[in-house]
């Protein structure tokens, strides 16, 4: 089995992010420099979740490469729907593709579905568990926003089942950042999450409130509360609507305050804070694109 899969953050150095930031950042300046490099790669997308930036983006960034993508389409117009399993639905397309996009709804499916393919698979989603390219496009909208070290960064919102809170807290552990969680108790980090973010010296916190610590943040990572993995939808229900923030909760803010948010947003954000200096998100969703070629160069055969 090849080690070279993206399946989670957790391994990932300080030197490896860096490396590929600063590759996507080179790539922004000069996005015309890797035009036709990979001409005649073929990245096959298998998304079994739905999904706009994150597809749409890998699909860019292997067409600026001069790839191409064969995408799985949705499962609804699939073998999936007759009944075939990812094992088998990976390892046939493995035949078409020189490197694999998986998104899939059960946490976990990434690494099982890696273990049965001899081409690179890249994470883009596992149910709850992680969704590390996400994470490499959040770390550089926060480096060109406000840089990397001496940092105090809040996470609001679903921290139980956002996966991509839990891929950037891994993440962020190789850095000079205090990180303060926030969320309703029901929500929290998962606590093996915790454990681990501690193992590895990470400056961590948690909080019921925003106001006990906004005055504080460098940077504010909202998340949707993640409707889609609530086992019953009267919980959700209970939380849907508190976590969010407008002009009024920014009065305590810094006016440096870097906003970010994954997307989609559905009310976490009042659209007023659009048009504002905070608002990061949209050219943090724009990142997406020379992040994942950085990525894909690497996946394909390196910078030279
Ligand atoms: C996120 C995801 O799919 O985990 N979306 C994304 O990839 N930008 C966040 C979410 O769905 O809330």
């Amino acid at each position: 089995m090849r080690d070279d899969h993206l399946l989670t953050s957790k391994h990932l150095t300080r030197a490896d992010i860096e490396g590929i930031l600063d590759r996507a950042a080179e790539i922004d300046a000069d996005p015309g420099a890797l035009a036709g490099k990979h001409d005649g790669s073929l990245l096959g997308l298998l998304f079994f979740e739905p999904s706009t930036r994150t597809k749409m983006s890998f699909e860019t960034a292997m067409k600026r490469l001069g790839g191409d993508v064969v995408d799985m389409g949705s499962v609804e117009s699939s073998s999936v729907k007759k009944g075939e399993t990812l094992a088998d639905t990976v390892r046939v397309i493995e035949g078409y593709a020189d490197a694999l996009v998986v998104r899939h709804p059960r946490q976990g499916a990434a690494k099982m579905a890696s273990e049965f393919v001899d081409v690179p698979l890249i994470n883009a989603g596992d149910g709850a568990g992680h969704h590390p390219t996400q994470t490499l496009l959040d770390l550089y909208t926060m480096r060109e926003a406000a840089g990397l070290d001496d940092l105090s960064v809040g996470i609001m919102g679903d921290l139980k089942y956002g996966r991509t809170v839990h891929s950037l807290a891994y993440a962020l552990s190789n850095f000079d950042v205090q990180q303060h969680f926030i969320s309703p108790e029901s929500l929290q980090l998962p606590r093996e999450v915790v454990y681990d973010l501690h193992q590895q010296g990470a400056s961590v916190r948690e909080h019921e409130h925003l106001d006990a610590v906004l005055e504080t943040l460098d940077v504010l990572y909202v998340t949707r509360i993640q409707r889609e993995r609530f086992p019953d939808e009267n919980e959700y229900q209970k939380i849907a609507g508190e976590y969010q923030i407008d002009m009024a909760t920014l009065e305590d803010a810094t006016p440096e305050l870097t906003i970010m948010h994954p997307l989609p947003r559905v009310d976490e954000i009042d659209p007023a804070i659009d048009d504002t200096d905070h608002a990061a998100y949209f050219e943090q969703a724009h990142n997406g694109v020379p992040v994942r070629m950085a990525l894909l160069d690497q996946f394909l055969g390196g910078s030279a």
